[in-house]
């Protein structure tokens, strides 16, 4: 079965190689930036992005997202969505970083003026987190919130955002072709999906994208082996920490032969991840890893959330420096 797998992935994306559509597919390694903000203060720190953009694009990134939730994107104000939004613009597109933005996961209203601010600003793409308060349940449901975006998106493309795993319930309730084919069908400026290794896997298997699609890949433990099935796109929290490590893995993994030393790579990177992560909430440890490792100075996480302790954040210093990653501090 998996070898069957490996196969069938291989043949389809080879098949969807030829260009399609006039919109350039966005594809490759994007970081889900985290969001600085100003201790003292508490608010956003737009001074450390020129300096966060270039140590991403030193590390073989290819684009950004901004205001994900690892972005602390719920946090944030409409108006320090746009300054946001603005300023990656700013310090990125020069570097030749592309610029996709997160507008979910908030009122229609917002998300609406947020789109269009998006649109007059020229970013690369859009993408969608669901309504924290809304379940969608079927693939019209899906279709309407897409096309919430897409009717104000110009033809962006348009990423749908499933860090709540509502497309992949459980093993064999498999929501995710219907939506998925639904929405290529009936939105023009749907582009794909940033979700699991699983569902890079079935929408591939179950959906053949089409070549202007892309599935983003979130999770890290799994980057060595969906590059060798040639799912080369991911956003990954941890490439904010260690671009250049997670590039190596998808170059040494993307001619169709396992490679040892990818192996050893991603096994060293989960190993540390997985420590750091062990240290309290996701956002908050990864992101003092992202400033200790860059020496940006990223300024800790937005209330409600908690502050790490210094007691902790010196923990994640040491588990970065035991395996021999240099910190700044
Ligand atoms: C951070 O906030 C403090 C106090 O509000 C202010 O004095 C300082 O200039 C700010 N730092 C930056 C980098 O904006
Ligand atoms: C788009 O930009 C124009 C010109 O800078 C400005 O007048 C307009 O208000 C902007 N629209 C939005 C939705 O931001
Ligand atoms: C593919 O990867 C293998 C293992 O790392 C390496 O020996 C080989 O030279 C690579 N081939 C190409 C064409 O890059």
């Amino acid at each position: 079965m998996i070898r069957f797998l490996f196969s069938f992935l291989i043949v389809l994306v080879s098949i969807s190689k030829e260009a399609y559509g006039q919109q350039e597919a966005l594809s490759g390694m994007y970081s889900p930036v985290f969001t600085p903000f100003n201790t003292s203060s508490g608010e956003i720190d737009l001074s450390v992005i020129p300096e966060y953009a270039q140590f991403l694009k030193d590390g073989g990134t290819d684009g950004v997202s901004v205001a994900t939730l690892t972005g602390e994107g719920l946090s944030l104000s409409v108006d320090e969505k746009k300054k946001l939004y603005e300023a990656w613009v700013n310090a990125a597109r020069p570097l030749g970083l592309k610029i996709i933005v997160q507008v979910g996961g908030i009122p229609v209203p917002d998300i609406i003026e947020l789109t269009h601010y998006a649109v007059n600003i020229s970013v690369d793409g859009i993408q969608l987190l669901p309504p924290p308060y809304y379940i969608i349940t079927n693939s019209d449901e899906f279709v309407a919130l897409l096309e919430i975006v897409a009717e104000n998106a110009g033809d962006l493309p348009i990423y749908y955002d499933d860090f709540y795993e509502y497309t992949l319930e459980e093993e064999d309730d498999f929501s995710l072709q219907s939506y998925f084919d639904s929405a290529s069908r009936r939105v023009a400026q749907f582009k794909g999906m940033v979700g699991t290794f699983r569902v890079a896997v079935y929408a591939s298997l179950e959906n053949d994208p089409r070549s202007d699609q892309t599935i983003f890949i979130y999770n890290q433990p799994n980057v060595e082996a969906a590059a060798f099935m040639d799912c080369n796109s991911f956003m990954l929290p941890a490439m904010n920490i260690f671009p250049s490590l997670f590039k190596q893995i998808v170059d040494l993994s993307s001619n169709g032969t396992r490679s040892e030393e990818a192996l050893a790579i991603q096994d060293r990177l989960n190993d540390i991840v997985y420590e750091i992560l062990d240290k309290g909430d996701d956002v908050a440890t990864l992101k003092a890893a992202a400033e200790l490792v860059s020496g940006i100075k990223l300024g800790g996480v937005r209330p409600p959330m908690r502050a790490l302790s210094r007691t902790t954040y010196m923990e994640i210093k040491d588990i970065l420096e035991d395996n021999d990653v240099e910190t700044h501090d």
